[in-house]
């Protein structure tokens, strides 16, 4: 009976906390199940609410707010470029599609820098954009002292979520004398990229971007982590992929990266579907009666008729 009761109230408890929404979203236990068998994670960029519903719908498992958004959908040259109130829009909006997918916030350049209370603070500030925000992901260089590790740890400490990102990391283009492979010329880069793979897991991450890396090196990185490994230009043989969405369903007209496979070509047929609606309109053939119109009772249209006469 006893028993019984307690199972009563845990039900009646689950129903008080789940009154905002019945669709779970996938947790770190989720990615983990998948990574250990051996299955495929995948994420994708999104950019705000109607994005962030495809993505959902078409069942990622990671949505990540990325600061590309910068370049792929603010039209800005740079993720340098991005302000932290600009990106924060766009966590919100995306956050407020329904679904299941698991959402990781990207600390944006300028962001964290300056000390671990700025890091601190924006991580918090992400993570409050919207409790659908499930985790950070922060770029850490391969340099011995590199100041993202410290804050990485911190953060984790602190039990906010971390998604290190290594290998190429796009905030850092400057000191890395442009976007270019990273870990395919010397031993010592290798290393490097590898020892701060371990670092990241040891401080507490619960995965890793492993950004432009040969695939040999992402896939022996990834054989001695514990923790799942998401490549972009890192060949197949990391814990999962992510990509663009921008790039993959070429919504742009730009080039795309080596490593990316356009899966569609929604720019075209967007600005295709505008062009036939301007033609429409040009010619007067959109709007038509009947179709796209709607209509008035015929007393108050006549009614209407006469009182305008009167105003000349
Ligand atoms: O900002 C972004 O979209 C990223 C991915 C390329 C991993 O960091």
């Amino acid at each position: 009976m006893l028993f019984k009761n307690r199972i009563l109230q845990l039900s009646l408890a689950k129903r008080l906390y789940s009154v905002h929404s019945e669709i779970r979203q996938k947790t770190i236990h989720d990615l983990m199940a998948k990574y250990h068998a051996q299955k495929p994670i995948s994420m994708v960029t999104a950019y705000d609410f109607i994005t962030s519903t495809w993505a959902n719908r078409a069942n990622a498992d990671i949505i990540l707010v990325g600061d590309s958004l910068s370049m792929c959908s603010l039209g800005y040259a740079s993720t340098t470029d991005l302000p932290l109130d600009e990106f924060q829009y766009h966590v919100k909006s995306i956050c407020r599609a329904e679904g299941t997918s698991f959402i990781v916030a990207d600390m944006p350049y300028g962001s964290f820098e300056s000390s671990i209370e700025k890091g601190i603070s924006t991580a918090v500030s992400l993570m409050k954009c919207s409790s659908r925000v499930n985790a950070v992901k922060l770029e850490v260089g391969s340099q011995k002292n590199d100041y993202a590790l410290e804050l990485a740890s911190e953060l984790c400490r602190r039990g906010i979520p971390v998604m290190g990102h290594i290998g190429l990391t796009p905030q850092r283009v400057h000191a890395m004398g442009g976007y270019k492979v990273q870990g395919s010329k010397s031993i010592s880069d290798v290393m490097a990229i590898y020892l701060r793979a371990k670092e990241l897991q040891d401080v507490g991450c619960f995965s890793l971007v492993l950004e432009c890396v040969p695939h040999q090196i992402a896939k022996n990185i990834t054989s001695k982590l514990h923790i799942p490994t998401i490549g972009i230009g890192a060949g197949p043989n990391t814990s999962g992929q992510v990509l663009v969405m921008s790039d993959l369903l070429g919504m742009t007209s730009g080039k795309v990266p080596k490593f990316v496979n356009k899966y569609s070509n929604i720019g075209e047929l967007a600005v295709s579907g505008i062009a036939n609606y301007i033609e429409e309109v040009n010619t007067a053939s959109f709007p038509k009666i009947g179709q796209h119109t709607f209509t008035v009772n015929s007393e108050v249209l006549q009614e209407f008729i006469k009182e305008l006469s009167s105003y000349g």
